[in-house]
């Protein structure tokens, strides 16, 4: 049977300690300049609809530091679910290819892709999720913090695709997030009541930016508008305005505070040059994880 890799909620907490433990022997490989090719002869073909900096690269360059080759595929190249029918795409790709490696807009796309699909799919990231992304995280938490539990995250801003995959590991590991949004931009409902459900994390809505960051050990955010929502922007730079990261939020917080963004990041929105900047910044960590973490993913899925 093969598995897919779309959400964080379809996993356990095993399995992300697992994919870990894989990363941190990936990545110690890699710094030793040791050659390790598990997926030699594989290769994935990546399907992107929206622009990518990270997830391209890192997956590209990861599969081939695997011993296997990425296919890169442009939005304009099939036209998912346009040119062809996404589950006509899902039964020819499972044809020529071992692994599936999407960027969508429409989760259920991203479904779609992964139940026509004899080969797994690895989601890239959707209007819905962002599970890649959070696995890179958590992994650079453990390596600042020393522990994947027992933290207060406050993730300031929009209730988007990267908070929802928040929700779903806090939904598996004991930690507390606090997810501090404008009203109005509150997290999908069903996402969220999943996470509350599981009753495993802390989850909390603090509409305050001030009493949200209290006792935070880390500060996250992203864009406040997300690729597709482009004609939101300025409606949004308005809504949003009190929620920016500076140095004056980031001092309410644990002296030690660690700043995190997925990135790309709006510098002199979301947040400011001094914070992205400082050295409690670990988003280029973080942004580096996501290649050993995916490598390990992949390994786990398609070896
Ligand atoms: N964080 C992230 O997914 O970056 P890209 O959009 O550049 O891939
Ligand atoms: N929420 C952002 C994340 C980008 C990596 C977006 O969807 O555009």
């Amino acid at each position: 049977m093969k598995r897919d890799f779309i959400s964080i909620a379809d996993y356990s907490r095993d399995w992300v300690e697992e994919i870990f433990k894989m990363t941190g022997d990936i990545k110690a490989k890699q710094k030793n300049g040791e050659v390790y090719h598990p997926l030699k002869n594989k290769n994935l073909v990546m399907i992107f609809q929206k622009p990518s900096a990270r997830t391209r690269v890192s997956f590209e360059i990861g599969m081939w530091q695997l011993g296997g080759y990425a296919l890169f595929l442009a939005p304009a190249d099939i036209q998912l679910g346009k040119r062809e029918a996404t589950k006509d795409i899902a039964r020819l790709f499972s044809r020529y290819n071992d692994g599936i490696m999407a960027r969508l807009f429409a989760h259920k796309d991203m479904l779609d892709l992964a139940a026509h699909s004899h080969i797994p799919v690895i989601n890239g990231l959707t209007d819905l999720l962002h599970p890649c992304q959070i696995m890179a995280d958590l992994f650079t938490i453990k390596e600042h913090l020393g522990r994947i539990t027992d933290f207060k995250i406050v993730f300031m801003g929009d209730g988007n695709n990267v908070a929802h995959s928040w929700l779903n590991m806090a939904s598996n590991i004991p930690f507390h997030f606090v997810l501090s949004c404008p009203k109005g931009y509150e997290p999908d409902q069903t996402v969220l009541e999943a996470a509350l459900a599981a009753d495993v994390g802390k989850i909390e809505i603090v509409h305050d930016p001030f009493d949200a960051v209290k006792d935070a050990d880390v500060i996250y955010t992203d864009v406040w508008a997300s690729m597709g929502q482009e004609e939101e922007q300025k409606k949004r730079d308005k809504d949003f305005r009190n929620y920016q990261v500076n140095a004056n939020l980031m001092s309410m917080a644990k002296p030690d505070c660690k700043f995190m963004h997925c990135l790309p990041a709006h510098r002199g929105s979301e947040v400011t040059d001094e914070v992205v900047d400082s050295e409690n910044s670990i988003v280029f960590d973080e942004a580096e994880n996501r290649l050993h973490v995916q490598k390990a993913i992949m390994v786990d899925l398609m070896g």
